[in-house]
């Protein structure tokens, strides 16, 4: 176990097993539908690896970078687009993979953009839920995992652009972030 994480929330295993599950149930979902998968970058970009292979049915993919801002101006839900669809999504069957949903302001803010682009459908599968912490309700069509209200990394989630490669979910030593420099 990496030396800042306190405990390790899921293992590996539990990470593999989860989303095996979750692509046979995509793949029924969206059986001759041709689903068009949006990866919010960076944190999504390994559920979204996975995830892919446990799909059993054609589909395409493309990538979304966003910042959300953080402290102040979090709370006005908007996001800033950083890197853009290469793709039209007008009449496809559009699911949003993401990491994690935390007060939902980002995907509120993400779907409501993407719905002005006219998809056939819009769902979204995030790999953790922390339910607790929702400020604003969003519709969650798949997820991974409810966590609770910790600060986790591992699996693609970072603190400061670390962690990502950890190969589990932990949670974050506290003494890791120093007081007030953390958006949580
Ligand atoms: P929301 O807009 O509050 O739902 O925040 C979503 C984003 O915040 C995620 O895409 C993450 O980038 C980040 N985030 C929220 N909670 C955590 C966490 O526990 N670890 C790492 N990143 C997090
Ligand atoms: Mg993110």
């Amino acid at each position: 176990m990496d030396e800042d994480v306190k405990e390790i929330l899921i293992t590996e295993d539990e990470i593999k097993a989860r989303i095996k599950e979750l692509g046979i149930l995509i793949s029924e979902d969206y059986k001759e539908k041709f689903p068009l998968l949006i990866c919010i970058l960076r944190g999504a970009f390994l559920f979204l690896a996975d995830l892919v292979k446990e799909t059993k049915i054609p589909l395409s993919i493309d990538f979304m970078a966003i910042s959300t801002y953080a402290g102040k101006t979090e709370s006005s839900g908007e996001v800033k687009i950083l890197k853009d669809l290469d793709t039209s999504i007008e009449g496809r069957h559009v699911l949003i993979i993401e990491d994690i949903v935390d007060t939902g302001l980002t995907m509120d803010s993400v779907t409501r953009l993407l719905k002005t682009r006219k998809p056939k459908s819009l769902k979204i599968c995030t790999l953790l839920d922390k339910v607790e912490r929702r400020r604003i309700k969003v519709n969650i069509d798949y997820f991974g995992f409810k966590i609770p209200n910790k600060f986790v990394v591992g699996y693609g989630l970072d603190y400061e652009e670390k962690y990502r490669n950890l190969p589990y979910i932990g949670v974050l030593k506290e003494e890791i972030y120093k007081e007030g420099s953390i958006n949580i």
